[in-house]
């Protein structure tokens, strides 16, 4: 059974202005996720992706208002009618912005904030604020300041607040937007973890080519508001006349693949480095190419 189901979902955000018109936004999303899967988004500004992670925990439509059609049913629960809060204990989402979801003065009190809510006994919080400052690697950061924290770590402590809720789907929209190289190897070192040691089922909206190819099980493109493909993110990133049409940019050596192939009539298709570096070796020995 699909962890995620979207079937034809439509939104458009309420006018702007009274007698406004309303802002169409998704014309009709289709997609399905399975448990335990890292799915990737990307698409062109603007095309809706934030919107669509907030179609996931029932934000869009129940708190933004406007007009949904279709379906988005997550672990079984139609989010256009499952209370917000509800949903919370069962999807946890990642903003952009580390500064706009801290809000408490310590990093403990931070990710103990969701379960204090949910009433739970203080043993039980108290092991699941050590456990998700564990998986996030934030122990040591128990009595800081979160706003004391670098980017990468503000991203961290937001993953692990979300954790402490125990949701069986983590979505993420462009966690490593804004950090620098290490903090987003940081994130990445995370996710990383949370798919292939706990098999959390991942949603991540991320412009993030190269490490997608490396981390994602497939990737879905959004382009004007629909999903337009959903593949393995070699298949598309290697798919030039594709990648044209939707205005998304490929892992830097899946470019070289392209510019080697226009020079020399080779047919590389890299995505990731080593492939690169395996091909171009095995064929400058075997003589196919020159240096
Ligand atoms: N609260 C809102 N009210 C009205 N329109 C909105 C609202 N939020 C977003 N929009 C509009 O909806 C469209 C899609 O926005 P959204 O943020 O979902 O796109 P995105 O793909 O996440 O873009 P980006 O790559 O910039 O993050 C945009 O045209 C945006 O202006
Ligand atoms: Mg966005």
């Amino acid at each position: 059974m699909a962890v995620i189901r979207i079937e034809d979902f439509f939104y458009a955000y309420p006018p702007l202005l009274p007698e406004g018109q309303p802002i169409e936004v998704l014309h009709g999303v289709n997609l399905s996720v399975e448990r335990g899967e890292f799915l990737a988004i990307m698409g062109p500004t603007g095309v809706g992706k934030t919107t669509l992670c907030l179609s996931m925990n029932g934000l869009v439509p129940q708190a933004t208002g406007g007009v949904a059609r279709g379906h988005v049913v997550v672990l079984g629960h139609d989010t256009r009618t499952t209370p917000v809060a509800e949903l919370a204990t069962r999807v946890g989402i990642v903003y952009q912005d580390p500064e706009s979801q801290l809000f408490c003065p310590t990093v403990e009190e931070e990710v103990a904030f969701g379960p204090e809510n949910l009433g739970l006994d203080p043993a039980e919080i108290a092991e699941r604020v050590s456990w998700a400052l564990q998986v996030v690697g934030m122990e040591a950061y128990r009595q800081r300041s979160p706003s004391h924290l670098s980017g990468g770590q503000k991203q961290r402590l937001a993953i692990a607040a979300s954790l402490a809720m125990l949701p069986k789907v983590l979505i993420l929209d462009e966690p490593t937007a804004g950090l620098d190289p290490v903090g987003q190897a940081e994130v990445f070192g995370v996710i990383e973890r949370l798919c292939r040691e706990r098999r959390m089922t991942i949603v991540m909206v991320s412009q993030d080519a190269e490490r997608i190819a490396r981390f994602a099980d497939r990737l879905a493109i959004m382009w004007q508001g629909r999903i337009v493909r959903v593949d393995a993110p070699p298949r598309i990133f290697t798919d030039q006349a594709f990648l044209e049409e939707v205005g998304l940019a490929a892992p830097q050596v899946s470019e070289l693949a392209v510019a080697l192939n226009r020079r020399w009539g080779t047919g590389y298709r890299f995505t990731l480095l080593e492939e690169a570096e395996e091909a171009l070796r095995r064929d400058l020995r075997g003589g196919q190419i020159s240096s």
